[in-house]
């Protein structure tokens, strides 16, 4: 077991694993080029911006904190549409011949293919963002599309996935992993095609396409970070649910910077931590969270983690640290209103708490330790993900306009 650390509520784990293992191939740039070359055709797609937050650095002592803000993704508000449109496109390609490495959206949109892709359905679960982007990008391509969410989801993200695309929606009474096991039983039973945003022993295809998919922000920020003259960053805080996304960005990260690669934190909801859990066990595997799967935190509200991601998040992540609430709530208002000039960030509870974390360990001296672990200081470049923007709008006024969920210490 693990020694955790904890101070103001705050836990964290120096992870002992780190031996950076081979760079998993398959989220390297060069095979992810398809991928960057769907994203490219669709009419949505713009780079999302790498906003730089000096003043708030100037304030924290920092030389530079870079804030890539997915809220502007393909208009859906998050970044999720990224891995869920790329492993949609690839299904498509795998059932009808077409070459993956080349497809385009007009190309899957010609009516020879849509009359195909019509008699298609898919099926996912999802908290919020996965679902919207399969809702998206099923209905651009005429296919049809059911959602399922967990127990708790709130009814605006719901009408949200319908809004988006094709999704029939329907919210059940289970909890997110078993809302994920009962979209399975369905694609079974039905012939429909799941496509999951988390892996399981005997299912991995959908999700490697869909973490192949998240690179597409990572390889923009690389590319946006050296314009500003930043070789690379020293630091970056990961946002983990299943740690698909951390597991995505930071094999990218370990494939182009191999062992210069930054340092890199995993940053959990106290009540379902599962990277943090898993890692505290010490035995290599990974284990479900502990905790009540009570938080503000929709999108990271999943207590079992990906097996695909798992090894490289144990191989590679420096730092782990479970969070309150209070900390997404702080990173929703430190977004909103930087500092001195800085241009505000739209920040939901899933986007913020990377923010939140790196703002008290940079400001609160009972957090020093901390900090100093981490090797935070005036050389640091920090590289976060606003991976949602105001996903939940009555949500996010509670937390920005009432301050709601304030810092207890
Ligand atoms: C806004 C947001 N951020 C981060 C995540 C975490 O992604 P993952 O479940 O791959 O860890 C999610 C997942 O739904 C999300 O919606």
């Amino acid at each position: 077991m693990l020694q955790v650390e904890t101070i103001a509520n705050i836990q964290m784990e120096l992870n002992p694993h780190r031996t950076p293992s081979p760079a998993p191939d398959f989220l390297s740039r060069e095979a992810t080029g398809p991928v960057r070359h769907l994203h490219e055709s669709l009419k949505q797609y713009a780079p999302t911006p790498l906003v730089e937050l000096n003043g708030l650095a100037k304030r924290l002592g920092v030389a530079a904190i870079c804030v890539k803000d997915e809220s502007k993704r393909f208009g859906l508000n998050a970044f999720k549409g990224l891995g869920g449109v790329y492993a949609l496109c690839r299904s498509v390609c795998e059932s009808l011949g077409l070459d993956h490495h080349t497809v385009t959206m007009e190309q899957l949109q010609r009516p020879e293919n849509r009359e195909k892709i019509s008699k298609m359905t898919f099926v996912t679960t999802t908290d919020g963002n996965h679902g919207k982007g399969i809702s998206w990008a099923a209905g651009l391509l005429g296919a049809k599309s059911y959602v399922y969410m967990p127990r708790g989801s709130v009814e605006a993200r719901a009408q949200a996935i319908r809004d988006a695309g094709s999704a029939e929606v329907t919210i059940t009474d289970l909890s997110y992993d078993d809302a994920v096991r009962y979209a399975a039983k369905m694609a079974e039973e039905k012939g429909w095609t799941l496509i999951q945003d988390t892996s399981w022993p005997g299912y991995e295809t959908a999700p490697r396409w869909i973490i192949q998919g998240y690179t597409t922000m990572v390889y923009e920020a690389m590319d946006q970070l050296e314009l500003l003259g930043y070789r690379r960053p020293t630091h970056v805080f990961l946002q983990a649910g299943v740690g698909a996304m951390a597991g995505g960005v930071t094999g990218a990260l370990c494939c182009t910077y191999g062992k210069d690669r930054p340092k890199i934190a995993v940053v959990e909801p106290e009540e379902v931590a599962c990277i943090f859990e898993s890692l505290r066990q010490d035995d290599g595997k990974e284990h479900k969270a502990i905790g009540s799967e009570i938080t503000i935190m929709a999108g990271l509200n999943c207590a079992e983690p990906c097996q695909l991601t798992w090894p490289i998040l144990r191989d590679n992540t420096d730092f782990a640290f479970a969070c309150p609430d209070a900390v997404s709530a702080r990173g929703m208002r430190v977004l909103a209103a930087p500092a001195g000039g800085d241009r505000p960030v739209v920040s939901g509870e899933s986007g913020a708490v990377t923010a939140g974390l790196l703002s008290l360990l940079l400001e609160r001296e009972e957090l020093r330790p901390f900090r100093d672990k981490l090797g935070l200081d005036e050389n640091s470049v920090v590289l976060l993900f606003n991976t949602e923007g105001d996903t939940d709008p009555q949500g996010y006024r509670h937390v920005v306009y009432d301050g709601a969920h304030p810092l207890m210490f």
